[in-house]
């Protein structure tokens, strides 16, 4: 699924009756099967702009348009996945019931069977098979971010949008997810749009990296480095370096 980001604006009221700009004619074209990572500040509108591009909320001018995958130039129907900066399960149900809501409410035993099918695929994905019972509050961070990976994969999206998943990890945790989910991405060959504050992570993640400053995306920096990427590389270190110059001049 190709996707044309065409000058997005959106301005929020802020505490004292301030407009905040938080985005400002922000363009992006991302090619089928690409991941592109948008890295900048707290604050810089990373958010915003992954939930216009979702349809969560409207942009005050400009749209986001998708494209079928074999760029025959008709419009795609995108199959979305959200994954937030915190797991967001309801923490009442097991992992397999907050699983079970990313689906309409199967109406025959047949329904009922496929959907049951469909959740143990997506467990056995993101190594969560031993944990369908569990509650959220019996999950370490990192499984909980796994439960979260999976509730986006149940409806087999063709598009994931990625909003900082691993910053809230402790970084052993966060290393070795980051490596796990870096190979599912390229076994399912989704198109990824990751948003996070850590150049490590862009880099690691990004066929391109946008840098984002107060609401505009203002460079591309191409990461030509083959996969998996070593973050201990020479090459790896030297364009976190240069991304980290490009942000703070
Ligand atoms: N619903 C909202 N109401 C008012 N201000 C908002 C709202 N959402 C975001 N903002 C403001 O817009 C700016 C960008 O926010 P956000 O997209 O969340 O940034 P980031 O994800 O990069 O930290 C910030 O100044 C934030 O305070
Ligand atoms: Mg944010």
């Amino acid at each position: 699924m190709k996707i044309d980001v065409r000058s997005l604006f959106k301005s929020y009221s802020g505490p004292d009756g301030e407009t905040i700009h938080a985005l400002r004619d922000c363009s992006l074209e991302i090619e089928n099967g690409n991941y592109t990572a948008v890295v900048g500040r707290s604050g810089c509108g990373k958010t915003t702009l992954l939930k216009l591009i979702a349809g969560l909320e409207k942009p005050d001018s400009g749209s986001t348009e998708f494209f079928a995958e074999n760029s025959s130039g008709f419009p795609g129907i995108p199959k979305m996945g959200f994954m937030f900066q915190d797991p967001r399960l309801l923490p009442w149900l097991t992992v397999e019931q907050n699983l079970a809501l990313a689906f309409p409410y199967p109406r025959s035993k047949t329904e009922k069977k496929s959907v049951q099918n469909e959740i143990q695929r997506v467990l056995a994905m993101t190594g969560l098979e031993d944990r369908a019972a569990s509650l959220p509050r019996e999950l370490s961070g990192g499984m909980a971010q796994r439960a979260a990976l999976a509730r986006c994969l149940c409806r087999k999206p063709n598009i994931l949008l990625l909003d900082e998943p691993l910053c809230s990890l402790d970084a052993f945790t966060r290393l070795r997810l980051r490596e796990e989910l870096e190979r599912l991405w390229r076994q399912l060959k989704l198109t990824v749009i990751l948003v996070t504050h850590d150049i490590e992570e862009a880099v690691f993640f990004g066929d391109k990296v946008f840098l984002m400053n107060q609401g505009k995306l203002d460079e591309e920096v191409p990461i030509p480095l083959s996969r998996p990427r070593d973050y201990r590389g020479a090459e790896f270190q030297e364009l976190c370096r240069k991304i980290e110059d490009l942000l703070l001049c």
